[in-house]
């Protein structure tokens, strides 16, 4: 039912999954929301190290095989990230294997850096302490990111939070470009330079914040433009926020732990907005909400790094 694109690599992916992500996560309460999301229709799930939801979304997915929801794990689509402590060319493997082992499964489909920053080794924790910063060896980790790929541990391998600039030193050595760029993208923050960088480079954006929550712009379903536009349709602000990613080309990973905005947020497929309405849309007033700031501790000094390095802008 969800259309699928494919990836650079020659897999496909449902072109929207729901993003696991909540602070706090609650297990019992992460797992019945995956379990429902899948009953509904959902086939793509955006999980990683960092979120502690790897392994409820592994036993969801026991469960939903065992309950009859799906046949196999590969019917579903499942990304993981690699976290910034990992982010070191002699830990990306057992970063992966450690992933895999938690979420039971033998492969990922989706393997993402989840930020362009590196710190020491350790336990993941957030915000990350400033003095820990240290330079990214990113040709070293993403080769390790490659060899994940050739080991059949992960079908596709990308990033998150890059931006072009970033992209393109990537894409200066990788054997293996990357399949897919994750950032926030929303009606708030169009990426609108990010997306014909991607489009041309054949790298597909996957938005998260879609609905510019918790970690987002904050500002999407109060939009005033937007609440016009999903009256006059006969739809939510949600489903016209989706409805638009969707004709911008990319995908996208949206968030519920509702069973019914679950479903809301599928039916975006057999409707469309008018040119007019699209023009209303790219003229709403542009803030992001994310950036390396909001990952850093306030205080201490960054260690042998620039601060405008990390930023994503
Ligand atoms: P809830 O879990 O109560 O549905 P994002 O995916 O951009 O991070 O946004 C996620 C937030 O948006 C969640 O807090 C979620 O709350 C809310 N949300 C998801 N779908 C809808 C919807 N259709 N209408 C209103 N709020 C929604």
């Amino acid at each position: 039912k969800i259309p699928k694109l494919t990836l650079n690599s020659g897999h496909v992916m449902p072109v929207v999954g729901m993003g696991t992500a909540e602070y706090p996560s609650i297990p019992e309460k992460m797992k019945s929301a995956y379990l429902d999301a899948i009953a509904v229709g959902y086939r793509h799930f955006d999980t990683a190290s960092l979120y502690n939801t790897e392994q409820p979304l592994g036993e969801a997915i026991q469960e939903a095989i065992k309950l009859g929801l799906i046949g196999s794990r590969e019917e579903l689509f499942v990304t993981s990230k690699l976290w910034c402590p990992d982010n070191h060319p002699n830990l990306v493997l057992p970063a992966i294997k450690s992933s895999l082992k938690i979420l039971k499964t033998d492969y990922l489909d989706l393997y993402l850096i989840h930020w362009p920053v590196s710190v020491k080794p350790g336990p993941p924790s957030l915000p990350l302490k400033r003095e820990d910063v240290v330079p990214l060896d990113l040709k070293g980790v993403w080769q390790a990111m490659e060899e994940c790929q050739r080991l059949g541990l992960t079908k596709s391998i990308g990033v998150s939070n890059f931006t072009s600039k970033k992209l393109e030193e990537i894409l200066s050595f990788a054997k293996i470009p990357p399949a897919v760029d994750q950032v926030e993208m929303n009606i708030s923050w169009q990426q609108q330079k990010l997306k014909e960088y991607c489009a041309k480079k054949g790298i597909c954006i996957t938005a998260y914040s879609p609905l510019g929550g918790q970690f987002g712009a904050n500002s999407v379903l109060t939009s005033d433009v937007l609440k016009e536009i999903a009256t006059a349709k006969g739809k939510t602000a949600a489903q016209i926020a989706l409805r638009w990613l969707l004709e911008q080309g990319v995908s996208m990973v949206v968030k519920s732990f509702n069973k019914e905005r679950l479903q809301q947020n599928l039916e975006i497929f057999d409707w469309e907005l008018t040119e007019e309405e699209r023009q209303k849309i790219s003229k709403i007033p542009q803030k992001n909400k994310i950036s390396i700031e909001r990952l850093l501790t306030k205080e201490g000094s960054l260690n042998s790094i620039n601060i405008s390095d990390l930023e994503i802008l």
